[in-house]
């Protein structure tokens, strides 16, 4: 039976690209029921649009506090009957409210190999510090940093300091990962 996921996005969503493709090529036993964004004019809304997905495009600002939003986010995602949450470029903290009711079932996708630069610069901060194996981690998603139980990591050596290579490859690096691990967590 097709489980119903969610992937939240704040960005460009080629992550969401990867799911929402896999899942309609039959390659994931999920079908992607619903987005939901922190912006309403990224790329990712439009992506959604494409696929004909559902999608929570929302403003935080038009919110009095996290907890209302994340409130919203919990009824659609109640609604939606969805059994697991990708996060996939969503660049907010998790709140409590999202916590409660979802913990357990939200991972996350992160271009570092964790627990090795946690936060919104990772690629930079590796290419800072020199590293000759890159890499990207998915893990679960709980009250700190990028400090969730690691699902799955995958390395790649690069003796260089191209960022938009860097990237690429990275991204490249990511989108099997998180679809083998979705997966995974859905047929195990
Ligand atoms: C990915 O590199 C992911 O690791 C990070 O944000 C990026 C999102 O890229 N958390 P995209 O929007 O999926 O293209």
């Amino acid at each position: 039976m097709k489980r119903r996921i969610a992937v939240f996005a704040s960005g460009t969503g080629t992550n969401f690209e990867a799911i929402a493709t896999a899942a309609e090529r039959g390659e994931l036993p999920a079908e992607v029921v619903l987005v939901v964004s922190d912006r309403p004019s990224a790329e990712v809304v439009a992506r959604a649009a494409r696929h004909g997905i559902p999608c929570f495009a929302f403003t935080p600002k038009a919110y009095a506090s996290k907890a209302d939003y994340e409130r919203e986010i919990v009824a659609r995602l109640d609604a939606a009957e969805v059994c697991l949450v990708c996060l996939a470029g969503y660049m907010r903290l998790v709140g409590e409210t999202l916590l409660d009711a979802y913990g357990g079932r939200i991972i996350n996708i992160h271009p570092s190999l964790l627990p090795a630069f946690r936060g919104a610069h990772a690629v930079e901060q590796a290419i800072e510090a020199g590293v000759k194996v890159f890499g990207v981690t998915v893990h679960e998603v709980d009250r700190s940093l990028d400090g969730g139980r690691i699902l799955a990591q995958r390395a790649f050596e690069y003796d260089g300091s191209d960022r938009a290579e860097i990237e690429r490859r990275i991204h490249a690096t990511e989108y099997p990962l998180y679809v083998e691990t979705i997966r995974r967590l859905l047929t195990e």
